[in-house]
């Protein structure tokens, strides 16, 4: 059977209607992916939804192809969205493929990875950098939208998180159920919204029995909901997520509350460490704010939180793909080296 996208494949539990035009890059229907390593440290069994592997490279395809289609179904003509890179990524594709929407997209100036970028620019959206951070820049998008005949596709738009809700939906279909536990990074916290309503009406429509409790891991330096304040100055080498107020706070924190989960921070180290562990340990390439759900477990792990919970499912969404950010790749690994195209040079380095 071929795959045409989670709108085509989830139609009834989308708010889609006949007359909607569907705008779509097949995303969706991602691996989830049993991983041997992580299971054998935590011990419990690690499954990683890889979000990356979405035609943009981030789970964010999932709900844009929903924002953009009801866009178009509306009359828009332009859409707009503040961004750590990943959903102006998105946007700015989905545009495209649309045939008809300008795109523009705020980025704060310095902060998102380079593959991001390229992506935004090749795909001909309207890219502008404030002096600022991702909270600024979503700000003035607000304002922006709320003004001018401009279409919102942050995560505030319902329409995204209600694309967004069909990854918990793929992982029930591939394990005949929830999980007992579900990891997610946490930023702008759409993402563990749309997840938590995807498992919530899952079991309502019998199609699930279980409710995962839901583990949303921020970094250190840009934890506000873990604070329980807005951090004004968020700081993280983890750029997706380095946000001080998300938009969706109250969402997250109602997902932590009626699952019986938890929201936690890591420090940017461990969400490093966590990055090698993933592609090293289990094949699997990511940027580093995915990695935050991985570097989650392992810390709940060594505080024994799933002491009482051996044998039991848990998976781990790895939101995007690390070709995103080639640059943090290298700079925390060894360089290659360099030696003369001779036979004796190379094998004096495999060690023959
Ligand atoms: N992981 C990645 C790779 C992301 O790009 C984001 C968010 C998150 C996790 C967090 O998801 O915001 O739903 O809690 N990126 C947004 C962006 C903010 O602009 O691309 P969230």
């Amino acid at each position: 059977m071929s795959w045409n996208g989670i709108i085509d494949h989830y139609r009834d539990l989308l708010p889609i209607s006949s007359k909607t035009p569907i705008v779509s890059l097949n995303e969706g229907n991602t691996p989830l992916i049993f991983s041997q390593d992580l299971t054998k440290t935590i011990g419990l069994d690690v499954y990683l939804k890889y979000e990356g592997l979405n035609p943009t490279g981030s789970f964010k395809d999932r709900g844009m192809t929903m924002a953009i289609s009801k866009a178009k179904e509306k009359g828009a003509t332009i859409v707009m969205c503040a961004s750590t890179g990943n959903t102006s990524a998105s946007a700015a594709a989905y545009a495209a493929r649309s045939g008809s929407l300008r795109c523009i997209v705020l980025i704060p100036e310095g902060n998102i990875a380079l593959g991001k970028l390229a992506q935004a620019m090749i795909h001909q959206a309207k890219v502008i950098a404030v002096r600022g951070n991702f909270d600024e820049a979503l700000t003035l998008v607000k304002e922006i939208t709320k003004k001018y005949p401009v279409e919102l596709v942050n995560s505030i738009n319902p329409f995204r998180i209600e694309g967004q809700k069909t990854a918990a939906f793929e992982i029930c279909d591939v394990l005949g159920d929830a999980p007992e536990f579900h990891a997610i990074p946490v930023g702008n916290a759409g993402n563990i919204t749309a997840y938590w309503k995807g498992y919530k009406e899952y079991q309502e429509s019998g199609r699930s029995k279980r409710l995962p409790k839901m583990l949303g891991f921020q970094a250190a330096g840009a934890a506000p909901i873990v604070l329980g304040r807005v951090v004004e100055k968020p700081e993280t080498i983890a750029t997706a997520i380095r946000i001080g107020n998300p938009a969706s706070w109250k969402a997250a924190v109602a997902a932590r509350d009626e699952s019986g989960g938890l929201i936690d921070s890591i420090t940017d180290e461990d969400i490093i460490a966590a990055y090698k562990i993933l592609a090293q340990g289990s094949g699997v390439f990511v940027e580093p704010a995915s990695a935050a759900s991985v570097a989650g477990i392992i810390q709940l792990s060594k505080n024994r939180y799933f002491q009482s919970h051996q044998r039991k499912k848990i998976v781990c969404t790895l939101t995007g793909h690390g070709l995103k950010d080639p640059n943090t790749a290298i700079k925390n690994v060894a360089q290659p080296l360099t030696v003369d195209a001779d036979m004796k040079s190379v094998l004096r380095e495999i060690g023959f």
